[in-house]
């Protein structure tokens, strides 16, 4: 079963989260704002959908941190986690969806699996800590890149299903 958690300050990353629930047949219920639930809420599911906006200067959406804290001390070995957030390449492209990559690094113990990382071919900004050996950690939803967007959603959807 999936569970798809998000943190989003201006609409758009809840938006992208409702986009993936539907592609994937996740039911609304499913699709939490970590605002609002306890990161015991992963626990009912084999696979998490994790995505956060970036701020700042490549940190997480403001939500995200106490989940995040209450997540690490949460049982996630065996799951699997594919991670997506949106970002500005063109405003930020240091930066770029730099809370991929604090979501990334803070699990990577976890002894969950990652899945869904996305080939940075085509992506405005790859000098970003969420690019590594020229993948994306999660998938990246870029404001300055609407049409890009949907075509590696489809194939990023396709691949969590896989
Ligand atoms: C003050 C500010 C700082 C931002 N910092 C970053 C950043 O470091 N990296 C990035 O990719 N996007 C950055 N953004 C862009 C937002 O992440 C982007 O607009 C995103 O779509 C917002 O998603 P949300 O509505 O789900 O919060 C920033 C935006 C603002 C206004």
């Amino acid at each position: 079963m999936t569970g798809i958690f998000y943190g989003s300050t201006t609409g758009n990353t809840e938006a992208a989260a409702q986009e993936i629930a539907s592609a994937l047949g996740v039911s609304s219920d499913q699709v939490y704002n970590v605002g609002e639930v306890g990161a015991d809420t992963v626990a009912q599911f084999d696979t998490l959908i994790l995505g956060s906006s970036t701020w700042g200067c490549g940190d997480l959406q403001d939500d995200w941190y106490d989940f995040l804290d209450q997540l690490k001390a949460q049982d996630l070995s065996g799951k699997r986690i594919a991670l997506f957030g949106c970002g500005d390449s063109d405003g930020y492209a240091d930066t770029f969806c730099g809370a991929l990559a604090q979501i990334y690094d803070a699990l990577a113990d976890s002894g969950a699996t990652f899945v869904g990382q996305v080939d940075a071919a085509g992506i405005a900004a790859t000098d970003t800590e969420a690019c590594r050996d020229g993948k994306f950690v999660g998938l990246p939803i870029d404001d300055a890149d609407p049409e890009g967007n949907a075509a590696r959603m489809a194939a990023w959807v396709e691949s969590v299903k896989a």
